[in-house]
């Protein structure tokens, strides 16, 4: 009765905003009806409907040949393999390995764990990856083990990473940079997430000086010498993530970090021109994305990850997220990043299948900017039911992929996408790669044929009591 009841309050949702969708390709605006609910995706109607999803298929390749690609033949492939253009920057499809802190670096150098790890989810297929929250000072860490851009030895090391996936696979490279802010000089997340160092503990800043557990170290509050010796070092690193030869650059706003402390108003408590209304509290975050952004090339998009509710009384709301993408978007942002809460540890979030999804779905459509949503995603089949139905353009998925560096691959078997990128070495793989995907398909969809005069019973039962 639970799961039937969230399905309605999800479907309602979607009814009570319609207006967001009105302006939709009358297709896409029906198959975003058809799955509001989450009950029904990509997967299902492709057995129910095929011709349905066959033309949805082609209204979203249509809008993608609108964009400038080359359309595809009569039978375009599903969304999630379509491309995605940001300024000059071409994503083969629209799979993006969240970004994912190893606590592995030495004195903030990704090594050899680093080199293994991006390495691998690029030859797996992914469009995007993003690196970890990689910090522009010693003093922005959140741990010991957290790769930095402050050096030398930093900008060679990534370069090294950088160089081998653009040499190896279709991948993009985006540099996530951020400070911690009031939760850095933390453990290893192995050794305690978010818990303050025994030992060896730097000095924290933050927007006020209102630590994270009541046990954590206070942070200072930032001053204005503060700002601007930040606002250098988010400089500094952006011109070096461009040395390395990253393709994108993403800046952490999100998850209680500096920026997002500045943003919430439950870790905001300045009486100065920093502090009170949105629009102060967003000065110094648009500060420092202006700064970056006029030390990144004008060729190379740029994105912000927020934290589009705090999931606590009181906090950030998806409203406020809708004004904030704003005001990134006018200031030269080309992605919103939608992720949530993180802000306070009391916060009581709602988690369930793609949770974070409504988020990036009021973002786009109604501050008309990109976005790439993320959060328990863990299907081929979500990513295609939440392109499709127009609630993000791009499609994170963090913890799927650590296990699985090739998902995107796997995916192009499941569906026969012959043209998915493959190093040479792996070449071999493909043919059987394709049939076993076919076969598998055949399967589940005979499989579905037999099981479905008794599964219709049941549904009919379960609709009449
Ligand atoms: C081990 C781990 C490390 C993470 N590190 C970062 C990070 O460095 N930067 C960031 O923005 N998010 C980070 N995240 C959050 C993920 O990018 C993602 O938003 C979150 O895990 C939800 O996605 P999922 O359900 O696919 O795992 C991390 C998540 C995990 C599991």
């Amino acid at each position: 009765m639970e799961k039937t009841q969230h399905a309605a309050d999800v479907s309602l949702v979607w009814f009570e905003h319609v207006d967001r969708f009105w302006s939709m390709q009358p297709t896409r605006f029906a198959f975003g009806l058809m799955t509001r609910s989450k009950a029904i995706t990509y997967d299902n109607l492709a057995l129910r409907a095929p011709e349905f999803v066959a033309k949805t298929d082609c209204a979203v390749a249509d809008e993608v040949a609108a964009a400038g690609f080359a359309r595809d033949a009569a039978a375009p492939v599903p969304p999630m393999f379509q491309p995605f253009r940001l300024r000059a920057m071409t994503l083969a499809n629209r799979v993006v390995v969240s970004p994912m802190c190893q606590y592995s670096a030495v004195e903030g150098a990704p090594g050899d764990w680093h080199f293994v790890h991006y390495g691998a989810r690029a030859v797996g297929g992914a469009g995007l990856l993003v690196t970890e929250m990689t910090v522009v000072s010693a003093q922005a860490r959140i741990t010991p083990g957290c790769t930095g851009m402050y050096s030398d030895a930093h900008e060679a090391a990534w370069r090294r990473i950088v160089d081998f996936v653009h040499a190896n696979s279709a991948a993009k490279f985006c540099l996530q940079l951020g400070h911690a802010g009031r939760k850095g000089a933390t453990r290893l997340m192995w050794e305690g997430i978010d818990e303050p160092l025994a030992q060896g503990a730097w000095p924290t800043l933050s927007a006020s000086a209102v630590p994270y557990f009541p046990h954590s170290r206070a942070p200072r509050e930032m001053t204005r010498h503060d700002m601007d010796m930040v606002v250098a070092d988010f400089v500094r690193a952006t011109e070096r993530g461009e040395r390395a030869g990253f393709d994108m650059l993403e800046l952490h706003a999100a998850h209680g970090y500096l920026l997002a402390s500045f943003i919430s108003p439950l870790t905001n408590k300045r009486g100065d021109d920093y502090g009170g209304p949105l629009a102060n509290r967003m000065r110094f975050p648009l500060e420092v994305f202006a700064a970056m952004r006029a030390a990144w090339p004008r060729s190379k998009p740029m994105s912000v990850r927020i934290s589009a509710t705090d999931w606590a009384d009181g906090g950030l709301g998806p409203d406020d997220a809708v004004e904030v993408a704003r005001l990134f978007a006018a200031a030269g942002c080309d992605l919103i990043d939608v992720s949530t809460g993180q802000t306070v540890p009391d916060a009581r979030p709602i988690y369930g299948r793609m949770f974070q999804t409504p988020f990036s779905d009021q973002i786009r459509n109604e501050a008309a900017i990109a976005t790439m949503c993320v959060g328990a995603i863990t299907s081929a089949d979500q990513v295609n039911t939440i392109i499709a139905a127009g609630r993000a353009d791009l499609v994170a998925l963090a913890r799927p992929h650590l296990v699985d560096p090739s998902f995107t691959l796997a995916a192009a078997g499941w569906y026969g996408v012959e043209a998915v990128a493959l190093p040479v070495q792996y070449e071999a793989a493909r043919d059987q790669l394709l049939r076993n995907g076919e076969r598998q398909r055949a399967e589940m969809s005979d499989l579905r044929h037999k099981a479905r005069p008794k599964a219709h019973a049941a549904t009919f039962k379960q609709a009449a009591e």
